[in-house]
């Protein structure tokens, strides 16, 4: 299948923190890779901004690595990356002063009237000056962007703070809150699954599914992202941006059209409906852990407390909740969410465990019945599985096994895996909001979130330990299998 690519219009991309991790690790390459497959004009420019005194040349030069670094070989062509090179520039601006942003204001005045994008790759301290001096040097224009990455915020307190100083500046419309999971190809997917079919809507709701599980596992440990990571922990930053979206989208009701607003008011509704998780109940709904030295990856490495360099830290790298939608299509079907690092495999997934057959014709012979499980792979190999009931082949009698309908994406379409933030950044460039997420949803996430994290603060358990390469505290298994459920395994 070739992937069609629709030109978008030319616009001026400045990245703030142009030289940071980020900008090198994902947003070069994705423009380069939009730059490639034609969808960048020629026209368009991607301009760096940050403190540091270099120039185009130096800029383009550390462009160029990043090229080299990040894109496969296969995909890197030289003369594609030399011109994709020559749309980038380099302005040298203090985001807590007035230096250089005359200088900015100078690139940018061609152009008034295309598409102006501000990302803001920096850390979220600085959204509200950096917006504050993109207005005083009356850079706002009516095609005018800006993207912010997370975290917004760290409680709901401070993500209003966050969200009011730059919604000082900037309209709503034009504020593009990232959360890469949604840029990711098989959660829009989740979409065309259920929206697209007739088959699963009508099932979809607590009288035929038994529960949900979300899984978003990682391999790799903090490393040189401890000092951030400390002051954060799993909940943060996994579960109140990209998990609790992915539950929005699996939970909620149809929209009445793919309008940004339209999905983004559903959403909204799922998280308003989670039941709160309060002091009384935190300590059997929820799970929190912490590595310690093991193997993964294929080798020996080191506990969170080492990489950290301190033992004092009660920051928790697992969670595992069992959370409730109060509404009538999901009252009953719990939701059962864990991510962590430092777990066996790289995987992230969304299992929608379908309830028991009522009733069975099939004799102890035919071997036990499992229920239908639908299981939407978000990585690594994305694709979908439908676990049904079969036959086994051949004579010996009715015997019966519970394969997967099995759809792999990179089998069924001959199309290059595109990052989240290929998409991403160029829906902002279109104006298409659906995929980024509005303030009301932010706020109303970290409302769910604030409350367990206090009831943590509060109580005087630790995280509870577990060796890295392990799927997270046995307390883990213990809060699914509880409830006579089991976390799942891909059996084949
Ligand atoms: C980021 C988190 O938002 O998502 C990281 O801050 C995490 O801690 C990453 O590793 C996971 O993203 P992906 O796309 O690799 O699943």
């Amino acid at each position: 299948m070739i992937a069609r690519t629709i030109s978008v219009e030319p616009f001026d991309l400045v990245v703030f923190g142009a030289t940071g991790d980020l900008a090198r690790r994902k947003l070069i390459p994705a423009l380069y890779h939009r730059y490639l497959a034609g969808q960048m004009p020629e026209e368009a420019r991607i301009i760096g901004a940050s403190r540091r005194p270099v120039g185009d040349a130096a800029f383009r030069e550390e462009a160029r690595a990043a090229l080299a670094e990040y894109v496969p070989a296969h995909e890197l062509h030289d003369d594609v990356a030399a011109s994709f090179i020559e749309r980038l520039s380099y302005v040298s601006v203090d985001a807590t002063s007035d230096a250089g942003w005359p200088a900015l204001a100078e690139k940018l005045a061609p152009n008034a009237d295309r598409v102006r994008v501000f990302y803001l790759a920096t850390a979220p301290e600085l959204f509200g000056e950096i917006s504050r001096r993109i207005a005083e040097a009356g850079l706002i224009t009516p095609l005018v962007r800006v993207v912010l990455e997370k975290p917004i915020g760290k409680s709901l307190d401070t993500a209003r703070a966050l969200n009011d100083e730059v919604g000082a500046y900037f309209p709503e419309e034009a504020i593009y809150r990232i959360d890469h999971y949604l840029g990711k190809e098989t959660v829009q997917n989740l979409m065309a699954l259920r929206f697209a079919n007739a088959l699963f809507e009508p099932l979809w709701n607590a009288a035929h599914i038994d529960h949900v599980q979300i899984t978003v596992g990682e391999t790799i440990g903090v490393g040189g992202r401890a000092g951030y990571y400390d002051t954060a922990g799993a909940l943060r930053d996994m579960v109140q941006n990209h998990i609790l979206q992915l539950v929005c989208l699996t939970a909620m009701e149809p929209p009445a059209s793919l309008d940004a607003d339209a999905v983004r008011d559903e959403k909204l509704k799922v998280l308003k409906a989670l039941k709160p998780i309060d002091p009384s109940s935190v300590g059997t709904v929820t799970v929190r852990g912490q590595y310690r030295a093991g193997a993964s990856d294929g080798g020996a490495v080191p506990g969170y407390h080492d990489e950290l360099g301190r033992t004092d830290s009660t920051t928790e790298t697992f969670v595992a909740i069992k959370a409730e939608i109060g509404n009538w299509r999901w009252a009953g079907t719990p939701f059962y969410l864990r991510t962590g690092k430092r777990l066996p495999s790289r995987v992230s997934e969304i299992v929608v465990a379908f309830r028991p057959i009522p009733y069975s014709l099939f004799g102890n012979s035919a071997g036990p019945i499992s229920a239908n499980h639908l299981v939407i792979r978000l990585q690594p190999d994305e694709g979908v599985k439908l676990w049904l009931m079969i036959k086994d082949p051949g004579p010996g009698g009715m015997r019966l096994s519970h394969v997967p309908l099995d759809m792999s994406f990179a089998e069924a379409f001959n199309v290059r895996h595109h990052e989240a933030y290929e998409r991403l950044l160029m829906d902002v460039v279109r104006g298409n909001q659906t995929l980024f997420m509005r303030r009301d949803e932010v706020e109303a996430a970290w409302g769910w979130i604030d409350p367990i994290l206090e009831a943590w603060k509060a109580s005087s358990d630790a995280p509870k330990p577990y060796t890295s390469g392990t799927w997270g505290p046995s307390a883990s298994i213990a809060l699914i299998e509880r409830d006579g459920r089991t976390w799942h395994e891909d059996e084949r």
